[in-house]
């Protein structure tokens, strides 16, 4: 799985966020997006400590391991990542993204990430300078900007994202190295178009989509808004 994972250019990648999905029948909801033509599944994970919210563990990984026919992203909103790496990428997750707000040591986590051959991602809270991911570049596969404050789903696009996404586009270009640039957060058809114009090319959606009366047409509108 972790090949399908590397960046190509100029594709627009929908990653589900199964926070949004009806638990009591999580391997069906999976399948569904699956089929509607997700290309990656969203896994958030809170600790009650980074974010004020609880939510899954490795354990969720590891029942979607495999069954769900998609790579795992698995977006970790907890305190000292670093305790977290080898369970996760035991469960199997293929893409692991640490909150730079949150590691004690970003180089080290990431390292230890990459060490464990998954996919390294770093994301920035909305309030927080995207400059400081310049000095990880050379480690990561990917930036995650968060467009709404991390914790829940189902809020607003904050209006400021566009300038944040605009910003870490800029350092990724500058990189010159293939980085996916992810958002996540009250992402729609129209926030996605908004996104896609200021740089982003990999969109999270939970609401959007499984809340949706047909959830299959709001994942193809997301898909079409943001092939700009
Ligand atoms: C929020 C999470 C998101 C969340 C997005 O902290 O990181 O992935 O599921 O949900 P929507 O798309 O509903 O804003
Ligand atoms: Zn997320």
């Amino acid at each position: 799985m972790t090949s399908q994972i590397a960046p190509e250019n100029g594709k627009i990648l929908i990653a589900p966020s199964i926070l949004s999905a009806d638990l009591w029948q999580l391997g069906t909801q999976v399948e569904m997006v699956r089929q509607a033509g997700a290309d990656w599944i969203h896994v958030d994970v809170m600790d009650g400590h980074f974010v004020p919210n609880l939510s899954f563990g490795p354990a969720t990984v590891k029942s979607l391991k495999g069954r769900a026919q998609l790579p795992l992203d698995v977006h970790l909103m907890v305190q000292h990542p670093s305790r977290f790496i080898v369970p996760f990428a035991k469960a199997g997750a293929d893409l692991l993204t640490v909150h730079i707000e949150a590691a004690d040591d970003v180089k080290d986590v990431l390292l230890a990430i990459k060490n464990l051959g998954v996919r390294t991602g770093l994301s920035i809270k909305p309030d927080t300078d995207p400059a400081r991911i310049k000095p990880f570049l050379p480690l990561l596969d990917l930036v995650l900007v968060m467009t709404v404050q991390p914790g829940f789903g189902g809020q607003g696009f904050l209006p400021n994202s566009p300038v944040q996404i605009q910003a870490v586009r800029e350092l990724i270009n500058q990189a010159d190295r293939p980085i996916y640039l992810e958002v996540d957060g009250g992402i729609n058809a129209q926030t996605a178009h908004t996104a896609a114009q200021a740089g982003a090319n990999v969109f999270v959606a939970g609401n959007a989509i499984f809340a949706a009366e047909n959830p299959a047409q709001a994942l193809a509108d997301i898909r079409q808004a943001a092939q700009i």
